[in-house]
């Protein structure tokens, strides 16, 4: 059987779509599925290239169990040809994947909080406090177990 292939997105692919991948991961591996996933994760915009994630999203991250493992890098073309689905974190993640997509891309494009059935963004963590690190997790602890549900 062939691999479902999840890139997770972000802004700057050094908190919330590193976390995604993060959960995903950890979640897959417990049911014993880890070798029929390819989970991955990017970023709009190329800033942070070559950075691990953010250091308040990995203690936030290492006090839930999780270890964040991984530098950013921004989405490129082979992505849209290269994973099933590609998943944004926001509604402004989805309009600028959506405007790189190229015509003939065989990914769907989804809306992270589509799988939990709501319209809400994951909210970005970056200029705020703990609160908004923890709600990143609480919410996509949630939308994986709702897209392996739905996709696995
Ligand atoms: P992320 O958070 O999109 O969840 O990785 C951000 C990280 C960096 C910036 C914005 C959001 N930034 O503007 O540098």
């Amino acid at each position: 059987m062939s691999k479902f292939r999840i890139l997770f997105v972000c802004l700057g692919n050094i908190c919330r779509s590193p976390m995604a991948e993060t959960i995903m991961r950890a979640k897959v591996a417990e049911r014993g599925l880890s070798d029929s996933v390819v989970i991955d994760s990017a970023g709009i915009i190329g800033y942070h290239q070559g950075e691990p994630a953010d250091s308040r999203m990995r203690s936030f991250a290492f006090q839930r169990g999780y270890h964040i493992e991984g530098v950013s890098r921004p989405i490129t073309t082979d992505d849209f040809y290269n994973f099933d689905v590609i998943v944004g974190m926001d509604s402004s993640n989805v309009r600028d994947i959506n405007k790189r997509q190229p015509a003939d891309a065989t990914a769907r494009v989804a809306l992270a909080a589509q799988y939990v059935s709501s319209e809400e963004d994951v909210p970005d963590p970056y200029y705020g406090g703990a609160a908004g690190f923890t709600l990143v997790i609480d919410m996509l602890e949630k939308i994986c177990d709702a897209i392996i549900e739905r996709e696995l």
